[in-house]
């Protein structure tokens, strides 16, 4: 037996994506836009809704189904319950905590991550590091959001970015050397807090009528200088990641990149050097479902058997915060 520290492994992915389409030429019917300037300017053709009554929680729940069947683990192995997530059922408890409840989950500890669109970075990278620590054998990361719940259906600007969904991963410790995730990295700098925000609904201002008038519990964002700095920062901290693992961008296999926009998706690439058929693109079937973007690429990807194993797989994000990450796993 090897006394190597543990490293955590992919042992499952599930995804989940509401049923309830919307494309952008119903949206033509809500704002002043078009097919064509979103298709060219964002990549997105249509969006997943949640539908009304349902809350993050509940794609969140089949999607960590669909993965906890596919690792071939119970609700009562899991040690640890973590969710990224912006778009919580309630302000508290946490969405981990209903989600437990829901898997009927026992004997584990459950908390949410909010760090936008790198939740799901931040929650695996959490995980990961209980696991490498010996704390535990087992986690479920999941990163759910329904920002639809946040958008101001008169702001063209931001309305036809998002869509909902969830993607969930089942983490395992071994021992094994080669495989599992080789590195993560995180990052912050709030000085950009509110150049993509939600400016009430919380301590600061919280629900009134006339916030509620002020559309003030939507998002709110200067899309320009989101833009150049996600390119940036994501090329910087997946260099900062192959690093630590010791892996050049040539033996990666496949870049799971947050799905936010096409023109972000491709800069990126060239930036990195990698060629698209390298990067997972489905902006165009989901567009920016924020936390649940990398999981829910991941979990097709593997599905569409394009990663095999032995496959180095880089993923990254970068959201509001501003928050940004990325990982790199040997599969
Ligand atoms: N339909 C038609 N016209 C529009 C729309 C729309 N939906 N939205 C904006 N416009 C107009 C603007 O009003 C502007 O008109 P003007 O020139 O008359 O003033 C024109 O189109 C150009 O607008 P810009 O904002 O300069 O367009 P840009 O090329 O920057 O694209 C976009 C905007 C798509 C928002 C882009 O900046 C972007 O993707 N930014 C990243 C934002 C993002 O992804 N945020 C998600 C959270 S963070 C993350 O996940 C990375």
């Amino acid at each position: 037996m090897s006394h190597s520290q543990p490293r955590s492994v992919v042992l499952g992915t599930g995804s989940e994506l509401p049923s309830k389409v919307l494309t952008n030429s119903a949206l033509e019917q809500l704002v002043d836009t078009s097919d064509e300037w979103i298709t060219v300017r964002t990549g997105i053709k249509v969006r997943r809704i949640l539908e009304d009554g349902k809350g993050s929680a509940d794609m969140a729940y089949h999607a960590s189904l669909r993965a906890m069947e596919d690792a071939g683990v119970e609700a009562r192995d899991l040690q640890a319950i973590i969710v990224g997530t912006v778009t919580p059922d309630y302000p508290f408890p946490s969405s981990a905590c209903v989600l437990e409840h829901m898997l009927g989950a026992r004997d584990v500890f459950s908390f949410d991550v909010n760090a936008a669109c790198s939740g799901f970075l931040n929650a695996l990278a959490v995980a990961d590091a209980f696991i490498r620590t010996g704390k535990i054998r087992s986690a479920l990361v999941v990163g759910s959001d329904a920002l639809s719940r946040l958008l101001n259906w008169q702001d063209r600007a931001t309305c036809i970015l998002f869509g909902d969904g969830a993607g969930a991963v089942v983490l395992g410790a071994s021992e094994d050397d080669g495989r599992g995730v080789l590195s993560t990295r995180l990052r912050t700098d709030g000085s950009y807090a509110k150049t993509l925000y939600v400016p009430a609904g919380g301590s600061l201002k919280p629900a009134s009528i006339q916030s509620v008038q002020r559309n003030e519990h939507t998002i709110t964002m200067n899309g320009k200088e989101v833009f150049k700095v996600a390119v940036r920062s994501m090329e910087e901290i997946s260099r900062e990641a192959l690093s630590d693992a010791g892996v050049s961008i040539d033996q990666v296999s496949l870049v799971i990149p947050h799905q936010a926009n096409r023109r972000i998706i491709t800069a990126l690439a060239d930036r990195l050097g990698l060629p698209l058929e390298k990067v997972v693109v489905n902006v165009d079937k989901y567009g920016n479902t924020s936390a649940a973007s990398v999981p829910v690429a991941l979990d097709e990807a593997r599905r569409q058997g394009r990663i095999q194993p032995g496959d180095i797989v880089l993923l990254n994000a970068f959201g509001a915060g501003f928050a940004w990450g990325a990982a790199v796993i040997r599969f």
